[in-house]
């Protein structure tokens, strides 16, 4: 196993190589595949925390710890009240004393990075309202199966310039996909993620951002979108309706595209608003193989990470006597 991701933290798909990327994917088909990763992570307990609402996430995560060796413990949001019953840096400080790694699905990135710093165990992000690295790890795996191939890929993103899309814009600009996102004005990913992505981007390919999705979807392979109101936006969900009403992923739209192009949803989806039933229920959708392909490369990703960290880190109070 490569030793390269062993021992570090996922806060960011930016924080991968290629190869790392790469890594991760090979292992993960390997999986799917019935291949044993056997229990690297047997005698580990992981804290998962989740300060907003998951599925897919906690599952496959939980799944994926267990299948592997370890065990998972996890805490809500309105339990641990992240920032009002203790700070960020003191959950982690105890976290770090029990636990071997820290899955974190937290509202603010910097309260990721906070944790981080303060546990000596990997961290793995599990989505903020900035990146879902682990979504883009599934992803691209699905991507994989589907086209036979990531870089030269060509995915068009539809709809909010959100956490799921910068995540995507790191992706493409690290391994070569031909992303091409479509959002309405005003909601395009931030000039700062768009500045960093274009600093990952090794070689010509990557990404282009625009309002139309005719030209975009042309000679699309992939057509990709997430909700209009992401978690904690839910104020703005009327607004947010009425601007994103004409990208919505229906017949009509999906007609713009090649017969042959696959539709991904990171989901949970409002159904009616950014997909209707017919497509999301069509067989041009791959959405629940892209769910699955969570559990895939998140033990791939796990069984990396975790790569001889228990033989290399004694348990937490043994080391901090
Ligand atoms: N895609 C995803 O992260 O789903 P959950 O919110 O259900 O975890
Ligand atoms: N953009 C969505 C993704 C959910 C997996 C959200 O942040 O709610």
């Amino acid at each position: 196993m490569s030793l390269a991701l062993s021992g570090r933290d996922l806060l960011s798909v930016a924080d991968l190589g290629r190869d790392e990327i790469d890594a991760v994917l090979d292992l993960a088909v390997r999986a799917k595949q019935g291949g044993d990763l056997g229990t690297p992570l047997r005698g580990l307990n992981m804290a998962l925390i989740f300060q907003r609402p998951s599925n897919r996430t906690r599952v496959s995560f939980e799944v994926a710890i267990n299948r592997l060796g370890g065990h998972p413990i996890a805490l809500f949001g309105d339990e641990i009240r992240l920032g009002e019953r203790e700070t960020a840096s003191d959950i982690a400080r105890i976290l770090d004393r029990y636990a071997d790694g820290v899955i974190a699905r937290l509202v603010s990135q910097r309260d990721l990075v906070a944790i981080a710093a303060a546990v000596r165990g990997p961290v793995i992000s599990a989505m903020t309202d900035a990146e879902h690295p682990c979504q883009l790890l599934a992803d691209l795996m699905t991507v994989r199966e589907v086209t036979g191939r990531i870089a030269g890929a060509r995915v068009v993103y539809i709809g909010d310039g959100n956490n799921v899309c910068t995540s995507w814009l790191y992706a493409a600009a690290i391994c070569g996909v031909d992303l091409r996102i479509v959002s309405p004005p005003g909601y395009e990913p931030q000039e700062s993620v768009l500045d960093r992505a274009a600093r990952l981007r090794s070689n010509g390919t990557g990404f282009s951002v625009g309002h139309d999705p005719a030209p975009a979807l042309r000679d699309a392979e992939i057509v990709y979108t997430d909700v209009w109101t992401s978690m904690g936006q839910e104020a703005e969900q009327q607004r947010r309706r009425e601007d994103f009403g004409h990208l919505q992923v229906n017949e009509r739209l999906l007609a713009l595209a090649p017969p042959g192009a696959r539709v991904m949803h990171c989901l949970p989806a409002h159904r009616g608003e950014e997909i209707t039933d017919s497509v999301l229920d069509s067989a041009r959708s791959v959405v629940f193989d892209q769910a699955e392909n969570r559990l895939w490369a998140q033990m791939a990703l796990l069984a990396l990470v975790f790569d001889g960290v228990a033989e290399r880190n004694p348990l937490p109070l043994e080391a901090s006597s």
